[in-house]
């Protein structure tokens, strides 16, 4: 034996010592160990709707060859493909189609809407089987019966997450999207708080609401609640955005979402439907705060702190540059600024593409309660003015009676806006690589202006979230399992290399493109200073649980491992998944 060989042979030893112990895997659809026809009927009839079988993807429709072929149904599911509220509402699809499909080094299989003659809707990873739940029972009742079978359970909840984690090979699939309630309340208190505990203003959402809902039943209760921007306001408010971290425009007021979280409704991979909050099953609450969906239970529901209705200042603005050399400038003096904006009392995004930068940017009260906001935002606009080649197009502000009052203006009915059209340019469907990056704000001072504008200019489509700081930074770092690096970031540096991936382009060399360009950002600040948000994860990141959550991997894997021991509830690159295939199907260790 050649050195070389026997030397990779002894550092794999311990790997070899353990896979001689008998591999496991899920038991998948289709598979001889997977439950009987009679089986699933005494588990249908144990739900409140009837079991879902043979569920197929959304394009099977129109496949001549497919048995659920229908012309009709076809036009709809084609007129709908990228339209966020009507694929949110769909039990076999995601929001993005890339992550249906089943995409490896070798191969691609997958279901597209352009039918090629003679082509096949290939299953992809929509789940076969799913449970329409409505009840806590029908939670648990999933929950143990998957167990019971060794079966591979996914939930599934608006179908945002853009690494595909709501859907598996050959799964079972738990859609959560209809727990659609919404309990306001002025008085809440947690349950098993000591006697004496002041009520507080707080709503209980269903698992399935979605943050547009929110938003306008807050405004009519005249309340305010930090929540997740989207197209339809399509995005999930107590799943995967909370059970991540979640983060606002208005984080930088209230803080994240795991920081407005006063109690979860959960239920715990062994069926037990517990109550989670700051008195009781404390780890669970403080894993669910962070640690990523569903790897902590199913949540039905949770409960976030609301806050005053407030007016809001919003300043508008667009700026081009001529050439890469001025656009680059541009972002130059927009960087020496960005720190002392959030100091300013500001929050808001700054998109950038095709040599202009955008802001819309939020601060309380008209005129500002911060004495210091008008004049940062007036000298970045009036130093920006002063760059040769740079046309500076808008820079406005304008006064809004309360956030929903923008949210309205600017997202429901983009047509009164101003500015960064989300409507128009936010990532649509039908596919999407994505990347991010945490920036702490060490790394984005004015010393760095110059080198971060070389690397900003260089990204295709950034679409950062300038969410942190103010409330955010004063919260203690491990009063929940989102990583520390949230505490110290400013912006959230997100990018996408095209607003939606055509079909003629491989979805995998968009994937790189992400992960290349985020690249000299990630290289700057590393785990822990820098950290990746897992709700806006790049699927190619290497080491994720740094950059996830730092220094809290550690509690969270050993929590996880005690609620979860038989994996029930594992995802790519979640909790307690290093052990496992990229699908979660077999161990691989
Ligand atoms: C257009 C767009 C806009 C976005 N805007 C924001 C934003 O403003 N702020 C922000 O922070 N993020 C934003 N995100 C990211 C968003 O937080 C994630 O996509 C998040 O995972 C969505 O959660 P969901 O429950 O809606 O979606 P899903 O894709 O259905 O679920 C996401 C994950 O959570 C799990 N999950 C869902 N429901 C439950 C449940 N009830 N119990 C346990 N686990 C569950 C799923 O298994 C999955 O792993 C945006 C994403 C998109 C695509
Ligand atoms: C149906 O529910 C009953 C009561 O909870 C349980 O004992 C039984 O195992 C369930 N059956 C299936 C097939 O899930
Ligand atoms: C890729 O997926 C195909 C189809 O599921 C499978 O046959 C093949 O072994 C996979 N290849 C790799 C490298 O995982
Ligand atoms: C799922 O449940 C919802 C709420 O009860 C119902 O409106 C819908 O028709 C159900 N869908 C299917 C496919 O069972
Ligand atoms: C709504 O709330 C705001 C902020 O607390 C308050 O100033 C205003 O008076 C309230 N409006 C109504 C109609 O109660
Ligand atoms: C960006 O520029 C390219 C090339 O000029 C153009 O095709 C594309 O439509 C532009 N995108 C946007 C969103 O303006
Ligand atoms: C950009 O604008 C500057 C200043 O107006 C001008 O000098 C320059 O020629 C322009 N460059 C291009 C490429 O248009
Ligand atoms: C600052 O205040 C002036 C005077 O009220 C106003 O015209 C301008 O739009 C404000 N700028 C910003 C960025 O809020
Ligand atoms: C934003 O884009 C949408 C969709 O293309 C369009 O309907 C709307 O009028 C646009 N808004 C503005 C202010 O241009
Ligand atoms: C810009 O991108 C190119 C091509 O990917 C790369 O070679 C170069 O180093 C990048 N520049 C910076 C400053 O990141
Ligand atoms: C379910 O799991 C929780 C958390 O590990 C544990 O406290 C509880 O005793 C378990 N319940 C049952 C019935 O085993």
């Amino acid at each position: 034996m050649q050195l070389r060989s026997l030397v990779r042979l002894l550092a794999f030893a311990p790997h070899f010592a353990r896979s001689s112990a008998k591999l496991t895997c899920k038991c998948l659809a289709g598979a001889a160990c997977f439950p009987d026809a009679s089986t699933l009927n005494a588990f249908s009839a144990n739900l409140s709707h009837p079991l879902i079988t043979g569920q197929r993807p959304p394009a099977s429709v129109c496949y001549p060859d497919d048995p659920d072929y229908d012309t009709s149904a076809c036009s709809i599911a084609v007129a709908n493909d990228g339209n966020p509220t009507y694929l949110a509402s769909k039990i076999n699809a995601l929001q993005y189609t890339n992550f249906q499909a089943l995409i490896n080094s070798t191969t691609v299989e997958d279901c597209p809407y352009d039918v090629q003659p003679g082509a096949t809707c290939f299953q992809g990873r929509v789940p076969p089987y799913a449970v329409n739940a409505t009840t806590v029972s029908d939670v648990q009742a999933t929950l143990r019966f998957a167990s019971q079978h060794n079966l591979r359970l996914v939930v599934r909840n608006s179908g945002h997450e853009l690494m595909g984690r709501a859907f598996g090979v050959g799964a079972l699939e738990l859609f959560m999207h209809n727990f659609d309630t919404m309990q306001f309340s002025d008085n809440f208190i947690p349950v098993g708080a000591p006697k004496n505990t002041p009520g507080q203003y707080a709503v209980a959402l269903g698992a399935g609401v979605q943050w547009g809902e929110v938003f306008a039943s807050a405004d009519q209760h005249n309340r305010s609640i930090a929540g997740g921007l989207a197209p339809g306001g399509t995005v999930g408010a107590a799943g995967g955005w909370t059970l991540g971290a979640g983060h606002s425009v208005l984080s930088p007021f209230y803080g994240l979402g795991v920081d407005n979280a006063l109690q979860f409704f959960v239920v715990l991979p062994n069926s037990s439907f517990i109550i989670a909050n700051k008195y009781q099953n404390t780890d669970i609450f403080w894993a669910l705060r962070g640690g990523g969906g569903p790897s902590f239970g199913v949540v039905v529901s949770t409960t976030v702190r609301t806050h005053p209705n407030l007016p809001y200042t919003v300043a508008f603005y667009t700026a081009t540059g001529n050439s890469s050399s001025a656009y680059t400038q541009l972002l130059e003096v927009w960087m020496q600024q960005h720190n002392a904006i959030s100091d300013a009392g500001w929050s808001g995004v700054w998109p950038f593409l095709n040599n202009t930068l955008y802001l819309t940017f939020f601060t309380q009260g008209v005129p500002p309660t911060s004495h210091t906001a008008n004049a940062t935002m007036e000298h970045f606009f009036a130093a920006s003015k002063k760059i040769p080649g740079v046309d500076v197009s808008l820079a406005i502000s304008h006064p809004y009676p309360s956030f929903q009052a923008w949210n309205e203006d600017n997202l429901v009915d983009s047509s009164k806006g101003f500015g960064f059209n989300f409507s128009a340019l936010a990532p649509g469907a039908p596919r999407m690589a994505y990347s991010s990056w945490l920036m702490p704000r060490q790394l984005t001072t004015p010393t760095n202006a110059k080198t971060l504008a070389k690397i900003i200019s260089n990204i295709t489509v950034g679409l950062p979230f300038f969410v942190g700081g103010g409330a955010v930074s004063k919260v203690d770092p491990d009063d929940s399992a989102v990583t520390p690096a949230w505490r110290t970031t400013i912006s959230d540096m997100n990018i996408v290399p095209s607003f939606a991936a055509g079909p003629d382009v491989d979805i995998r060399d968009v994937q790189k493109t992400a992960f290349d360009q985020i690249d000299p950002i990630r290289k700057l600040a590393p785990p822990p200073t820098g950290g990746q948000y897992l709700n806006e994860p790049d699927i190619l990141e290497v080491d994720w649980q740094q950059a996830y959550w730092g220094r809290h991997y550690p509690r969270l894997l050993a929590i996880k491992k005690t609620i979860d021991p038989l994996d029930l509830l594992i995802v790519r690159k979640g909790v307690n998944s290093e052990d496992w295939d990229d699908e979660i199907t077999c161990k691989t260790a």
